[in-house]
This record gives structure tokens, sequence and C-alpha cells, in this order.
């Protein structure tokens, strides 16, 4: 096949250094990324991990209760022992008032255990020298508000098409993936960066688009990830792979994929994979029946014992 383009392997050493460099930069900057994702996000419910709890929490808000209970109770629970974390709540629910600020120690707690981070010289967190910030955090927590929405939606949207744009400019180069599927993978980033934008705002009015915020997370990292490996591949490793490696085998499928008679037997092997699917999933059942009518009181009565 001739193609209009200079394939990937076949660029000049310079311009192979320099894609391959931008797409390691890229690659550790997406891995702090995921990194303050599980640290802020994923501390949203206080267990550490991602979870459609700490979705809803961050953009929807624990409506049960403060911020700053929630905080306690999440990414901050580290920053003050249990006691004095309790004393805050306390404070908190009984109408944060100022009198029992000063009075019942709250203050003392937050200037040694709070204010080396939120005082006045730090950005972007709240200022907890100040008593009235400290007042309107102990409101109810409806997760992000419209104006933090606004500013990481503008900086998302631009920063990360741009990264995308790069990305899928270095992989239109590449030779090995079929043009419809390039397409796809290069088109996909930027649908689901639309959508994952769309649904932190739909999430805000509604926990249940929380599945939407991971669905499009995952597919914006899934083509991230292939776009990067397979420029990488092509570009270093074109050889041993796509040559004489796994990957000619995967090409040679790819080629033979085009005949009429293996358009038949693909269909075949479906035929008989969805039949095999069918047959794991009936014995799966009567697995289950097997499970509850006999082992597990087996199991229970052993336990008794
Ligand atoms: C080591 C630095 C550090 C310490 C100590 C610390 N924080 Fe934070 N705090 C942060 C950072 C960074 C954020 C933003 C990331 C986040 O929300 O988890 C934050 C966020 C918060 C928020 C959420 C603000 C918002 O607008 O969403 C609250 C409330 C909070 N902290 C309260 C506290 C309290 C109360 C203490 C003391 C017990 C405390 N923090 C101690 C660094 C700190």
């Amino acid at each position: 096949m001739t193609s209009k383009y200079t394939p990937l392997k076949d660029h000049d050493t310079p311009i192979k250094v320099l894609f391959t460099g931008y797409l390691c930069t890229v690659g550790v900057g997406y891995m702090f990324a995921l990194i303050q994702i599980l640290f802020t996000h994923g501390m949203a419910d206080g267990k550490f991990g991602l979870s459609v709890d700490d979705i809803v929490y961050s953009y929807y808000g624990n409506r049960s209760g403060t911020v700053l209970e929630q905080k306690l109770n999440g990414s901050m629970k580290e920053n003050a022992p249990e006691q004095e974390r309790f004393d805050i709540m306390q404070w908190a629910r009984d109408g944060a008032d100022l009198d029992d600020y000063k009075d019942n120690g709250i203050e003392k707690i937050i200037e040694s255990r709070c204010v080396m981070c939120h005082n006045s010289a730090a950005s972007g967190i709240p200022d907890l020298t100040k008593f009235e910030t400290l007042k309107e955090l102990t409101k109810q927590d409806e997760g992000a508000t419209f104006a933090s929405l606004t500013r990481v939606s503008h900086i998302h949207l631009f920063g990360i098409s741009f990264i995308f744009m790069f990305i899928g400019l270095i992989f239109s180069f590449a030779e090995t993936t079929p043009v419809k599927f390039k397409c796809i993978a290069i088109g996909m980033p930027y649908a689901f960066l639309m959508a994952d934008i769309l649904s932190w705002w739909l999430t805000k009015i509604h926990p249940m688009f929380a599945w939407l915020v991971i669905l499009a997370g995952t597919g914006m990292a899934a083509s991230f990830i292939y776009m990067w490996v397979i420029s990488i591949l092509e570009m270093w490793l074109f050889k041993p792979v796509f040559v004489s490696g796994l990957g000619m085998h995967y090409l040679q499928w790819r080629d033979s994929l085009k005949s009429e008679k293996n358009k038949a037997r693909l269909d075949r092997t479906v035929d008989i994979l969805i039949e095999l699917i069918d047959t794991l999933s009936r014995v799966a059942s009567v697995a289950k029946e097997k499970w509850s009518s006999t082992v597990w009181p087996f199991l229970q009565s052993l336990r008794k014992k």
C-alpha cells in the first residue's frame, strides 16, 4: 500500500526523538494526574481508592453534612487526631458559633493543625486564619461550586485538547492500525473529553451521572494508552514487534479478515463463542444453585460448630 504520509518508522531520528520526548513527558503527566485524582477525589468518601461515591461527593456533594465535616472525614482525615476532628465537627453542628470557637478550643486546634497549609499565602484552598472563611465551610456540602466547575472546565477543555492534538498528530503517522480504527482512536478522546466535562455538570445536578464521569475518564485513558503504545512501538520497535514478533500475526490476521472465506469463518467463530458463553452461564447458574442449596449451609453449620 502506498501511503500519502511518512510512516512513523521512516521518520528521521531527530523527529522520532522529538515525538518520543513529548509522549514520555505527557505520559508522566498523565500518571501524576491520576495520583492527584486518587488523593483528592479518591479520598472524598474517606476511603482510599476511587469509587462512585467519591465522584458523587466531589460534584453533587454529600447533602447530609457540611463541607468541613466531609473533609475531616475525607481527605483532611490525616491532619488531626480523632478527638480534635470530632470537636471541630461537633462545633460545626452546634451552629459554628464565634464564642464557642474561642472558648471550646476550636481556634487552637485550627491554629495548630490546619493553618500551616490553610493560610493567606496558600492559593486555591480556604484561608482558615479567617473565621468567616471557616464559617462558610460549615454550610451544607453541595459539592463543587459552579465557580470552581467553570474554572476547571475551561482549563481542562483547553489543556487536554492540546495534549490529544499532538498525540493524535503523532499517531496519525502510524501504519499498522487500519484507517477506520485510526479515525476512531484519534476522534474518541475529544468526544470523551466533552462527555467528561458535561458529566461533571450533570453530576452536580444529579448524582446518577457519576457513572458517566467514570465512563468518559476510562474512554479517554484507553485511547491515550492505545495511541501512545502504538506510536512508540512503531517508531523504535517496528521490526521486533510488527515484522518478526506478535504484531506480525496481528497484521496477517488483519489482512486475512478481508477475504470472503475468512468472513464466513469469523462468523462461525463468533457463533461458537456465543454458544460457549451460553453454556458457561448455564454451568454458572447450576453451580450457584448448588452453592446456595448445599455448600453454603454446610459451611455455615461447620462454622457454628
Ligand atoms: C498538609 C497541608 C494541609 C493541612 C495540614 C490541612 N489541609 Fe485542608 N486542604 C489541603 C489541600 C491541599 C486541600 C485541597 C485538596 C482537597 O480538597 O483535598 C485542602 C482542602 C480542605 C478543605 C476543602 C476546601 C474546599 O473549598 O473544598 C477543607 C474544609 C479543609 N481542607 C479543612 C482542613 C482542616 C479543618 C484542617 C485541620 C484539621 C486542614 N484542612 C489541614 C491541605 C491541608
